[in-house]
């Protein structure tokens, strides 16, 4: 058994939906289709997922699995000239600067796991939850000392290495996550005002489509599927020989897909019921999140273990983020783990303090209007992993040679229904993904 690599084929699936399933579904999908016009942006979103991402998986999946390289190295070992290292560095910086407000929102969830168990300090009514978690937020110290515990678990993982700390995590916790969802998407849909949440998540009004809120939709699927920063790239160079690639994206863009929906079908039911504002941004979680809870049987207990587990989903999220960086410097670079992990841990520390200063102190930096944290969030999710999914597709369709490409994508026995899903992934990645994800990035900003 080598020491990096996914020992199961469980594993596999359960680390990439690990690294999928995170914040990303459950904190932001419901703010952004909150903002967005809810069922409008819900469809974009979902097209997406299936015609862009799932392609683009297999793309990142084939470049890392067949170079078994890093996302700095996997380009060149590929046949790409040096230019291609750019996506490599673009990708490297996405994931530091995702890191930096990731592990804001991660430190948040810290407290809210603190507020279940002290029953949210008395609050009940949406203004009271709003006010509590305003005074928070903009707290010049408390988020931080959140912000370092989380960064601390991820240490503890990460120097342990990929296989034991990041598979075992991902196996027991992900099933556990699903389960507890469940529950909480049932007790929503008994709410009163149940029928108008799930009007606005489901029923589109295709007048809310403008070509930013198709940006955003298409931010938000790549953001959630991991993708466009080689996350997935450096993943798949762990997987064994045998993975079967296109099944195991599938299984994933799917899975990750549920679980927004899931998230959407818990929150919206309650934003009605409860009065409050399916618009009211980053905060929207946090604050509608206590109401559910404090009107449900046994509400603290179940508050406390999905805030738990909403921590371990960010977990499992920023190890793989994490990963990109140490991979790199681990294997292009020559550094040890240990320094590896240290170094890019000191440099999330300033970042993600940055960050979370943002919504206080250091409110008054603004660029377009946007604080530090929405800043880098845009930064990211609209403008770096968008390019990056074009770049990743023009590279698998057109530059990998077209034998490799077949040979990891269809295994050594494929079925009919496999080989035509194939032809179906090469042509998005040769025309749809590039010239559409192209189109869309040009329109939207
Ligand atoms: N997909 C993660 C989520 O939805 O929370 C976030 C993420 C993980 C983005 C890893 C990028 C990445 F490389």
């Amino acid at each position: 058994m080598k020491k990096n690599q996914f020992n199961t084929k469980f594993g596999v699936v359960a680390a990439t939906v690990g690294s999928a399933v995170g914040l990303g579904n459950i904190w932001r999908f419901p703010y952004e289709a909150g903002a967005h016009g809810g069922g409008a942006f819900l469809i974009v979103y979902l097209l997406f997922v299936l015609i862009l991402g799932i392609p683009v998986i297999c793309a990142e999946f084939l470049i890392g699995h067949s170079s078994g390289a890093d996302v700095y190295t996997a380009f060149t070992k590929l046949n790409g000239g040096r230019l291609w290292r750019l996506v490599g560095r673009m990708g490297l910086a996405a994931a530091l600067l995702i890191l930096g407000f990731y592990s804001v929102v991660a430190g948040w969830t810290v407290e809210y796991i603190y507020q279940s168990v002290i029953s949210f300090g008395g609050a009940t009514t949406a203004d009271e939850l709003h006010a509590q978690f305003g005074a928070f937020s903009s707290d010049a110290v408390k988020p931080l000392w959140w912000i370092l515990a989380f960064l601390a678990a991820n240490y503890v993982i990460l120097i342990r290495g990929v296989g034991k700390g990041i598979e075992r995590m991902s196996n027991i916790l992900m099933p556990l996550l699903f389960v507890i969802l469940l529950v909480f998407v049932i007790n929503s849909l008994m709410l009163p005002k149940a029928a108008e949440g799930l009007e606005f998540l489901f029923k589109p009004d295709f007048s809310a489509i403008t070509p930013s809120v198709v940006l955003g939709a298409l931010g938000q699927a790549f953001f959630s599927l991991s993708l466009g920063l080689g996350c997935l790239i450096t993943y798949a160079s762990y997987f064994r020989a045998d993975t079967p690639l296109v099944k195991t994206a599938t299984i994933s863009a799917l899975l990750d897909m549920l679980v927004a929906i899931m998230a959407g079908v818990i929150i919206f039911p309650a934003v009605f019921t409860y009065g409050q504002e399916p618009s009211a941004g980053p905060q929207l979680v946090f604050e509608v999140l206590p109401s559910i809870f404090l009107n449900m049987p046994g509400g603290i207990v179940w508050a406390t273990l999905f805030f738990i587990l909403l921590f371990v989903a960010s977990l499992t999220s920023t190890l793989s983020m994490f990963e990109i960086l140490i991979a790199y410097m681990e294997r292009s670079l020559s550094m040890s783990r240990l320094k590896a992990v240290s170094l890019t841990l000191m440099v999330v520390i300033v970042l993600s303090t940055l960050c979370s200063l943002s919504f206080g102190k250091l409110d008054g930096i603004r660029v377009f209007g946007l604080n530090l944290f929405s800043l880098s969030d845009y930064l990211s999710s609209n403008i770096l992993l968008p390019v990056g999914g074009i770049l990743i597709s023009i590279f698998a369709g057109w530059i990998v040679e077209r034998h490799t490409v077949r040979l990891e994508l269809l295994g050594s026995a494929p079925s009919t229904l496999l080989r035509i899903s194939v032809r179906i992934i090469i042509f998005n990645l040769r025309y749809l993904a590039p010239i559409g994800i192209g189109l869309i990035f040009i329109f939207g900003l």
